[in-house]
């Protein structure tokens, strides 16, 4: 044996390598590589102990719990997330911990969605920036990140075995974007395979996904780990291009057994060993723990953090002036068990054990002095008429009626999907009772997926929704309904009127292991929107206790790369306060498979009474392009674009237009190309005209039938030879040549690029 050959580490070390050593450990091995801590994420650090369980049924070490996806996503506030992804990590290393599981960035295709409590928006292009921003703030600590789940697991229902069918461009535009921004631009750590099917073939061992796309195209540089248990088959996952699976499932011995049969390359076990050294190079040392007083204040600090991003994630749904609340005249009755047990945060995986807790009953009881409260309803949906009587003579008394609604835990957590978007029907009636004596009614509302408000809403003066707002909600909420800090968050999903107007309500979550993704890219808003579907509050929505005023948009051409987009923001009103001014664009012409309008930028903005800011947001061409499914490419079409300016989707304060010669790409002409596409292309619309210029074909042209030239628009070049025409095979092919000769020219100009 020679000696490099000794040196060689043995192929089963190898094998236990690409696998966990326990739930929450990779194996090392020493000398070659040290084993990492794995800890989930996201919205805190859930370190367990010894023989963790992953399902989030054993206890974990306390942690602070910052406000759960749902809530960081509706504070469309990049800075505010990094502070908290940098907070999380820092509290990850004190815990030992090396990798944090966490961004989750599933796109929210429904409002059923188990897990949307768990995840950002139903719009990409905010979900990838979010995501980036959590994933920058975590690896600034030295820790890592990993996204999760690749890809297009967008449903519990059958998670460990469905396979979400969807259309290559709703693949690219919707699904995988988020998750391509955040590996070109914040160069995760780690990505988690998702458990379900992508087209057929188990996310966990598809190439096509964790290779082709991931590592080739986008230029992963990271380690993909398994879901928890999502490996079906360890041989395959490892061709594909999956790292290390979790937890361990004992068989390594498999692994060896395909290496010596030549049924897997050897080199592929080295390419993880070296995946798993860099990514001990990035995230530092093996740590030790943090003494309890270093922990205590980074807990203290990231408890006010906490409380700071709660506070900005709550949406004001509407308000007629009854808040902010006036401590002074309002004498305030608190009603709903929801104000004395709060919900803060979703059941599964993710659940945290807070390093501190209050209630909005304690929060405001502590603003206000006593309030009245009376619980009004059981959190268990058991209707109680004593209950209900005791509510309504507390609201008889008071002047405002706070009263807090929400979903129960088990109404929605990891590893199913709701049946209903409705409140238990038991709190619509007590609010109902409510409103009928008290004067003024304010409701808040925690729940994790949307819930809908438009059987009751006329009941209320104002509603709070505030999602799962984390350890500090409580706090926040007080603060929020005082004044003391003013409303800023944003529906990063939009509430439906009814569910059954959502896109995705005939299909989802699917059945006999399929779930067909029928609305495309119509994810959302974009089908609300470009259909001209009403809804209760629209993408992007929120109110404050100060007006806005938008004026003087300029869109300026920043060379080949896109756009400027300029405007000004003026707080008209008299309170402090924060926008979030949105940038949506589409191509003016209506078109029958592209959204009308589509979120491109967004900027959130704090001014005083008065003050007036510039806001300037870059609109890259390349945000402005569709994947063109023939070409496997991302395509930009040449047209007007309407640039949309506004607090909403659906509330546009300033519109431009634009116009783009499109990418100038020459894709080349076949046989198989119709007539439309030789008519589009700058070579192919001469040489046809030539053609009609010299054949019969030219000269019955012009009394030929529209409708009969628009027929032929759809015509594969090729299929002329059938319609005897006295177009033959030397025909087309010598048209080819042609034209494939006229596309060399142009391209020689320099005018035009290739594919
Ligand atoms: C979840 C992941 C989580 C993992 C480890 C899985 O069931 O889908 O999000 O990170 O468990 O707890």
């Amino acid at each position: 044996m020679a000696d490099h050959e000794a040196e060689r580490p043995p192929l089963a070390l190898k094998a236990s390598l690409t696998s966990g050593s326990d739930t929450w450990h990779s194996t090392g091995a020493p000398g070659l590589v040290r084993p990492f801590l794995l800890a989930d994420g996201p919205h805190g650090v859930r370190r367990q102990g010894e023989g963790g369980d992953a399902l989030g049924i054993g206890t974990s070490v306390p942690a602070t719990c910052f406000p759960p996806a749902v809530a960081l996503g509706s504070t469309w506030d990049t800075a505010l997330v990094r502070r908290v992804g940098a907070a999380l990590g820092r509290e990850a290393a004190a815990l030992e911990v090396d990798v944090i599981l966490g961004p989750g960035m599933n796109i929210k295709r429904s409002p059923l969605g188990g897990r949307n409590f768990e995840y950002l928006s139903e719009d990409p292009h905010l979900t990838g920036r979010l995501a980036a921003a959590y994933v920058e703030g975590v690896q600034s600590s030295g820790v890592g990140a990993c996204v999760k789940h690749f890809a297009v697991n967008n449903q519990e229902t059958d998670r460990m075995r469905v396979s979400a069918e969807v259309d290559q461009r709703a693949l690219r535009e919707v699904y995988l974007r988020p998750f391509e921004h955040v590996v070109r631009t914040a160069r995760p750590a780690m990505v988690m395979s998702a458990y379900n099917s992508v087209n057929g073939v188990a996310a966990s061992e598809n190439p096509w996904l964790l290779t082709r796309v991931l590592r080739e195209e986008w230029g992963f540089d990271g380690v993909v780990v398994s879901d928890w248990g999502a490996v079906n088959d360890r041989v395959a996952a490892l061709r594909a291009g999956l790292d290390l699976e979790m937890p361990p499932t004992g068989t390594d011995a498999e692994v060896v057994a395909a290496v010596e049969r030549g049924e897997l390359d050897e080199s592929v076990l080295d390419a993880v060993i070296d995946r798993l050294r860099r990514l001990a190079e990035r995230v530092g040392a093996a740590r030790t723990r943090a003494p309890e007083e270093e922990l205590a204040v980074i807990r203290r600090d990231n408890a006010e953090l906490a409380r700071e991003a709660a506070a900005r994630a709550a949406v004001l749904l509407t308000n007629d002036g009854v808040l902010p609340l006036d401590p002074s005249s309002d004498a305030v009755a608190v009603i709903g068990e929801l104000a004395r047990t709060p919900r803060f945060q979703g059941g599964g995986s993710s659940r945290i054990v807070p390093t501190g807790l209050s209630s909005a009953l304690d929060a405001l009881t502590r603003r206000l002095g006593a309030v009245r409260f009376a619980p009004g309803y059981a959190v268990d949906g058991v209707a109680d008429e004593a209950l209900v009587l005791e509510a309504v003579e507390a609201a008889r008394d008071a002047r405002v009626a706070v009263v807090f609604l929400g979903l129960p835990e088990h109404a929605e957590s990891e590893g199913f999907d709701r049946t209903t978007i409705d409140l238990p029907a038991d709190q619509v009636d007590l609010l109902e009772r409510v409103a009928a004596v008290a004067p003024r009614v304010v409701v808040v509302l925690s729940n994790g997926g949307v819930v809908s408000v438009a059987g009751w809403q006329h009941h209320a003066n104002a509603i709070l929704e505030g999602w799962l707002l984390g350890q500090g909600g409580a706090e926040a909420t007080a603060d929020l309904l005082l004044g003391d800090r003013a409303p800023s968050g944003r529906l990063a999903e939009t509430i439906p009127l009814r569910l059954s107007d959502h896109p995705s309500y005939l299909t989802f979550p699917g059945g006999d292991g399929v779930s067909v993704y029928g609305e495309s890219t119509f994810v959302g808003y974009r089908h609300f929107d470009t259909l001209g579907r009403p809804v209760a509050f629209p993408f992007g929505h929120g109110l404050t206790y100060t007006r806005f005023e938008y004026a003087d948009l300029r869109v300026t051409e920043a060379g080949e790369d896109g756009w400027e987009v300029t405007f000004s923001v003026a707080n008209t009103g008299d309170r402090d306060g924060l926008e979030v001014a949105q940038l949506y664009a589409g191509l003016v012409e209506e078109h029958p498979t592209r959204p009308r309008s589509e979120l491109r930028g967004f900027a959130k903005v704090e001014l005083r009474p008065g003050e007036t800011t510039t806001v300037t947001l870059p609109l890259p061409a390349a945000d402005l392009r569709t994947w063109d499914v023939r070409g496997q490419r991302w395509a930009l079409a040449a047209g007007d674009y309407a640039i949309r300016v506004g607090a909403s989707s659906q509330d546009v304060r300033l519109e431009a237009t634009v116009h783009s010669d499109g990418d100038r790409v020459l894709t080349p002409l076949t046989a198989q190309s119709t007539i439309a596409e030789w008519r589009a292309d700058p070579a192919g619309r001469e040489v046809l005209a030539a053609l009609l210029g010299r054949t019969a074909l030219g000269a019955a042209q012009s009394t030929v039938a529209p409708e009969l030239v628009r027929m032929f628009l759809s015509i594969p070049l090729d299929k002329l030879r059938s319609f005897g025409l006295g177009v033959t095979a030397e025909t087309v092919a010598g048209l080819v040549a042609q034209a494939r000769a006229g596309q060399e020219r142009l391209l020689a100009t320099g005018a035009y690029r290739r594919p």
